[in-house]
């Protein structure tokens, strides 16, 4: 039985004109112990893959079984246990709350399964000790490096000993020593029995991985099984490395920022005489030119 089973998954955003397809007809099996790269061009839908898989979001079309349950159209408070139980995500902007220290960070997931506080620090003691940053467990994010930051993340990630990892460009906002010890972190990870799917646009980071998945269009274009050690086939093709944004998906950025932040309510203000004379004299000069 397979971990992850996708069945013709498809994510449509948005109404009438203006749909995008995010996902097209999908199918994707992970078995357990695999450990996947994700490559592809900005928006040919990794994001929305992994927020799909994660239990995130839900499939517009399609049917999605995890460990041979289908979960695709389960009850929102029951798919949100599940994830809690069984999946750990690590995003690029790590996501740590900066008014915690790193301990509480951690030992948050905890509190929803009803732990102490003894025994939630002893637990995210020991993790961090796995990902080499229990010296920083009393900082707060903002004292840490953003690899230092990172490892917090992931050990927020594994805290609740989930099934499955799932890293969104986990080294996005690293350098390379960085994102090294990121993967090398992940791969300890993997080396003890646990899957992982990772987005990358980074072609090195392939090396990790055990199988390479490479998407275009919201569809998968090429699925490769590879050696660990060294970099997949078709990774250091351009299509798959470079983060490709048109004009059109910037203006869509700017609009979806605006809607979501609140307007400030602010009134034309009168033009005093000194400025309208000002404005009058720059005109005439552009006319002029
Ligand atoms: N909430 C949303 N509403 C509307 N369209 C969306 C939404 N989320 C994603 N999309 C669209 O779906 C497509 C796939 O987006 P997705 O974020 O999965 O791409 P990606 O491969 O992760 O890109 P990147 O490498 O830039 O992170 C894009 O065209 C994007 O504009
Ligand atoms: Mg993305």
């Amino acid at each position: 039985m397979s971990l992850i089973k996708l069945q013709n998954i498809s994510k449509i955003y948005g109404f009438g004109d203006a749909t995008t397809i995010a996902l097209d007809e999908i199918d994707l099996k992970i078995e357990k112990g695999e450990f996947v790269a994700v490559m592809g061009p900005s928006g040919s839908g990794k994001s929305t893959l992994m927020n799909i898989i994660g239990l995130l979001d839900r499939p517009t079309i399609g049917n999605y079984l995890f460990e041979g349950k289908y979960v695709s159209r389960i009850r929102s408070d029951r798919a949100a246990k599940l994830r809690r139980d069984s999946v750990g995500f690590i995003f690029q902007s790590f996501n740590l709350l900066n008014r915690l220290t790193v301990l509480e960070n951690v030992s948050l997931p905890l509190i929803y399964k009803g732990y102490g506080q003894y025994k939630r620090y002893k637990l995210a003691g020991n993790i961090l000790e796995r990902v080499g940053i229990k010296n920083r467990e009393y900082f707060y994010p903002n004292q840490l490096s953003g690899g230092q930051a990172q490892c917090a993340a992931i050990a927020r990630a594994l805290i609740n000993n989930p099934k499955l990892i799932i890293a969104d460009e986990p080294t996005g906002n690293l350098d390379s020593a960085g994102s090294r010890l990121i993967m090398e972190i992940l791969s300890d990870i993997h080396s003890m029995g646990n899957t992982i799917i990772f987005v990358t646009h980074n072609p090195e980071l392939t090396r990790y991985a055990t199988r390479v998945v490479y998407m275009h269009d919201g569809n998968i274009i090429y699925d490769e099984k590879t050696a660990v050690g060294r970099v997949a086939k078709r990774a250091r093709k351009t299509l798959y490395t470079i983060p490709t944004k048109t004009i059109d998906d910037d203006l869509e950025g700017i609009s979806t920022l605006m809607k979501a932040i609140p307007q400030p309510n602010i009134r034309p203000t009168k033009k005093t005489k000194k400025s309208q004379k000002y404005s009058k004299k720059v005109n005439k000069r552009r006319l002029k030119k």
